[in-house]
């Protein structure tokens, strides 16, 4: 018996152990495979109608939609293709955006023209309003101490509350205040916070650009797009991004750039950034996108674009994660990173061990 727990503890540590990571020179096969959905919209349980999110939950391999327009949230499994959808949770209005916790069981969404974040638990009948009022609601992030994070686009502003003291402040942006300058946004919609560092990145959708606010800055930095607002489909500049997908360990992320239809690859302290699906005009062709929305990588580094105005998920298999010649992050501090992070999953791998003993006697 106990060798059974220690063999899942085991496999569950090394999951947590292997962030998702990529080389920066890192190649997708940039004609998609259609994973879910048929390229029209519809009900059936594989169809989609206008997703406006989705979230890959990587311990159990699932992918979460925000199916918007079927007001559902459907779960596929990865596992075994193809998949079949089930319907998790149903009868939600205005869907933009969803984050699933660590349990694979509480599904957080942003209701666009509901105003609001809503906390699901999977199966359940109804949801239930998080913090308050969110105007124009199109992003959610939780951070490892389950503060959550939400955009709200009406107000230019990202909003952070917390459940332990039930209070909310304006981590960034000036509300109803929209600008170019550092400390405004225009618009915002995906938002993403990196677990190591509690660093906050904007899809500053307005303004064409992504924004990483440190923790407690009252400044964004330009790290992707264009500083002064411009869109434009050179690799220089993005057009209505609407989603950040963040590589924690390097800093790399990974843009839904939405009306240039493509996913951009953007290394740090970078003036352009590099097509890595899409890119080839909006339509419905393997190597096409139509305003992606979402993006995220499974374990194996294979990537998956929730492409709406598709009605689908395609997938992009990694083909080659060959080392660069010269690696831009600095592979100190990336080593550091990773022998804490085993030296805490060890530590708590054994308190487990211990806890689990001590019930069992
Ligand atoms: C990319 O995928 C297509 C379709 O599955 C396949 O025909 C092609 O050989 C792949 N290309 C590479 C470089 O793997
Ligand atoms: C699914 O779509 C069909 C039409 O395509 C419609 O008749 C049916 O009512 C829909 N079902 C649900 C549950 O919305
Ligand atoms: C890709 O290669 C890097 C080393 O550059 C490695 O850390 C990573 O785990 C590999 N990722 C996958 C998905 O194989």
């Amino acid at each position: 018996m106990i060798l059974i727990y220690i063999i899942f503890g085991l496999y569950y540590s090394f999951l947590s152990i292997q962030a998702v990571h990529v080389s920066s020179c890192a190649k997708w096969n940039t004609t998609g495979i259609t994973v879910i959905g048929t390229n029209s919209p519809g009900n059936a349980s594989n169809q989609l109608y206008l997703p406006q999110g989705m979230f890959l939950h990587r311990e159990t391999n699932t992918l979460y939609i925000a199916d918007t327009n079927n007001r559902r949230i459907q779960m596929f499994s990865l596992n075994s293709a193809p998949s079949m959808g089930v319907t998790v949770a149903s009868n939600i209005d205005s869907m933009s955006a969803i984050y699933v916790d660590d349990d694979g069981l509480t599904m957080y969404v942003a209701l666009q023209y509901e105003n609001r974040v809503e906390k699901w638990i999977k199966n359940a009948l109804n949801g239930e309003q998080i913090g308050d009022q969110c105007k124009q609601c199109t992003g959610v992030w939780l951070d490892k101490e389950k503060n959550i994070y939400m955009t709200e686009s009406g107000t230019h502003s990202i909003l952070k509350w917390s459940p332990t003291t039930n209070t909310k402040t304006t981590i960034a942006g000036r509300t109803d205040e929209l600008g170019q300058t550092a400390d405004k946004l225009y618009f915002p919609r995906g938002i993403y916070i990196n677990r190591l560092n509690d660093a906050l990145y904007v899809a500053d959708m307005m303004n064409n650009r992504i924004q990483k606010w440190n923790r407690n800055s009252q400044e964004g930095i330009t790290i992707a797009g264009s500083k002064d607002g411009i869109s434009g489909d050179d690799n220089s500049k993005l057009a209505s991004s609407s989603y950040v997908w963040v590589d924690e360990e390097s800093d790399i992320i990974y843009i839904a750039d939405s009306d240039n239809n493509r996913i951009q690859r953007w290394l740090p302290n970078q003036l352009t950034g590099t097509t890595i699906a899409g890119g080839a005009g909006r339509g419905n062709a393997d190597n096409q996108l139509s305003v992606p929305n979402s993006l995220a990588f499974d374990n194996l580094g294979n990537l998956y674009v929730c492409d709406g105005k598709n009605h689908r998920v395609q997938m992009f298999l990694l083909i080659d994660n060959q080392t660069c010649p010269t690696s831009p992050t600095s592979h100190s501090h990336a080593l550091f990173t990773k022998i804490t992070t085993i030296t805490l999953n060890i530590l708590m791998f054994l308190s487990w061990i211990i806890l689990t003993n001590s019930k069992l006697n």
